[in-house]
């Protein structure tokens, strides 16, 4: 069935969706998860898959293989397979803004015969070209600064996916930058960052990369423009072609800011912000790890990505992890989910997920128009592992929310030893135990008794200690963090998210919601800049913009 046709049907009324409330209803809502442990003695082969270099365990999930089975189905009735075949044959499946969507062609080879005939998808490994010279003649010092020094101080200028991907991965990456080479990110509006670099910069090795789709973000625009006043006033006028790169889609506004021709990388609207890594947005990152780094993490992304197309809806990672997530969210009132990765390179990953998978599905219309009847866009967060442990999970393991949990762990060390990757890996399992198992009143009790307290005592602290347990969580292995492991980490992320928003009927990749805010921020900037009466507004902006004007003087 074509893919706008599919996208009308409203899930709940789909025969899988309405077995899968009766299934909720009769079989899962009063199941423990202990209990499935009990019936089932091999959940971990029965519900675990493998893809790429990847391994999921979502055995310590509410459910079972009548679940599956009706998820699966789900999938199926809202035309899963014919969207993923859509968005790869280069279909407008971004139908509010009539474009392809085509990150997956970022990745791809030429061979997987992509959507050529969509304009700019053949220019792909022209860039990727492009970015392979400019990036090993920086590394190698072919391209130096003004003064003749060598570039190794690489500052990423954007917001949003023109800063998340970078930033996130550069960190996750950390042990494969070049010698030499460092990566910096300035993205907020209000200026700290740039103002904390430039204090530490030499502006002799430093190379700018601006990247933003649009070139006309105001935050991202500030901080160019406040950047490369810092590099004119230390080393004249025409060192703006010397120390600044840029990836736009944006040709002449590239032209007008002053980049030199053979600096500018492009790319085409089909390459979605939040989706944006793999093209010449990844420009920072791979100056910094190097680009057969780089080439390595397109080819692992491009790995999940043929899973998503080729395994079978139940085996298929990325697809169950998006089931699940419909699950929890529409049939067990999930309102959030936490993401915990136990490896603090990963740090920025919930962040990074963050903007993926809230800009995309925090959405309250189908593609159709119509309102999204169920709750859609769960909100994402997360902090790397032991960090976390001894921050939040108080309110995992005891308070009366619902958060399934997704935990992120590789089985070798970065680059610190492997005892003390060893430590994150016990506490890692040892936590996903903990939210699943509990600790019962009666066992607190028997503890506090043998430890020295008395009966009474016990029974007074024990409600305290008790921790209810049945919690649900998946588990994501990988064997190292590397260029191609992150590939697939992020993909499947993607693809996930993908996955949700064809169930629900949403577009995922367009972003209106960021839009008022932006438009208003413009409208409000000449109040606060005293070019414009501030009277006309609500009473509560008034009271802030007077209070604030009082503040300032
Ligand atoms: O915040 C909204 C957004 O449109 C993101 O989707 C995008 O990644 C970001 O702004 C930056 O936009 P640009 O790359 O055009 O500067």
């Amino acid at each position: 069935m074509p893919e706008e046709k599919l996208s009308a049907r409203y899930p709940t009324d789909l025969p899988a969706w309405k077995a899968l409330k009766a299934h909720y209803r009769d079989d899962m809502k009063a199941t423990s998860l202990a209990d499935l442990f009990k019936r089932d003695k091999k959940r971990f082969t029965g519900y675990s898959v493998e893809a790429a270099e990847l391994t999921l365990d979502y055995s310590k999930n509410f459910l079972d293989s009548k679940t599956r089975k009706l998820l699966v189905k789900l999938a199926e009735e809202t035309g899963v397979r014919d969207a993923v075949e859509a968005m790869f044959a280069g279909e407008a499946i971004n139908t509010t803004e009539n474009r392809a969507v085509l990150h997956v062609a970022l990745r791809s080879k030429l061979s997987d015969q992509v959507a050529l005939e969509v304009p700019g998808v053949a220019e792909i490994w022209q860039i990727l070209e492009q970015m392979t010279q400019f990036v090993s003649a920086v590394q190698k010092g072919e391209i130096r600064g003004r003064n003749g020094r060598q570039l190794t101080e690489i500052v990423n200028i954007g917001i949003g996916g023109s800063d998340l991907g970078a930033v996130m991965a550069s960190r996750a990456l950390r042990h494969y930058w070049q010698p030499g080479m460092t990566f910096h990110s300035v993205s907020n509006v209000d200026g700290t960052q740039l103002v904390d670099l430039t204090e530490k910069l030499d502006p002799d090795e430093t190379l700018f990369v601006i990247c933003s789709k649009t070139f006309t973000t105001q935050e991202t625009m500030t901080n160019a423009n406040a950047a490369a006043s810092w590099i004119t006033d230390t080393l004249g006028a025409e060192a703006i072609g010397d120390h600044f790169a840029a990836a736009s889609t944006n040709h002449d506004a590239m032209d007008v800011f002053g980049i030199n021709p053979k600096y500018r990388f492009g790319f085409w609207d089909w390459v979605g912000g939040r989706y944006s890594l793999w093209s010449a947005v990844g420009l920072s990152l791979a100056l910094v790890i190097g680009m057969d780094r780089f080439w390595a993490l397109l080819a692992g992304a491009r790995r999940m990505d043929q899973h998503l197309r080729n395994a079978p809806l139940e085996e298929n990672m990325p697809v169950m992890l998006g089931l699940i997530s419909v699950w929890y969210n529409n049939f067990f009132g999930a309102e959030s989910q936490a993401v915990l990765p136990y490896d603090n390179r990963l740090d920025r990953f919930p962040a990074f997920l963050q903007q993926m998978q809230m800009e995309s599905s925090g959405k309250g219309v189908r593609k159709d128009g119509k309102p999204v009847k169920v709750g859609s866009g769960s909100v994402i967060w997360g902090e790397s592992g032991s960090n976390a442990q001894h921050s939040f999970y108080q309110l995992l393991h005891q308070g009366k929310r619902f958060i399934p949990v997704d935990f992120i762990l590789p089985a070798k060390t970065s680059n610190a030893t492997q005892e003390q990757q060893d430590l994150a890996i016990a506490n890692c399992i040892a936590q996903s135990e903990a939210l699943m198992d509990g600790y019962s009143e009666e066992q607190a009790i028997a503890d506090l008794i043998n430890a020295g307290a008395t009966s009474p005592e016990a029974k007074k602290l024990a409600p305290h200690k008790k921790h209810p347990g049945n919690r649900p969580s998946n588990t994501i292995l990988l064997e190292r963090l590397t260029p191609s492991s992150l590939g697939q980490l992020i993909a499947l992320y993607e693809h996930k998210v993908f996955v949700e928003g064809i169930i629900w009927g949403i577009n995922s990749f367009d972003q209106y919601g960021v839009e008022l805010g932006k438009r208003l921020a413009s409208d409000v900037s000449e109040v606060v800049a005293g070019d414009s009466d501030y009277e006309g507004r609500n009473d509560s902006s008034r009271g802030l913009l007077a209070t604030i004007n009082r503040l300032k003087s």
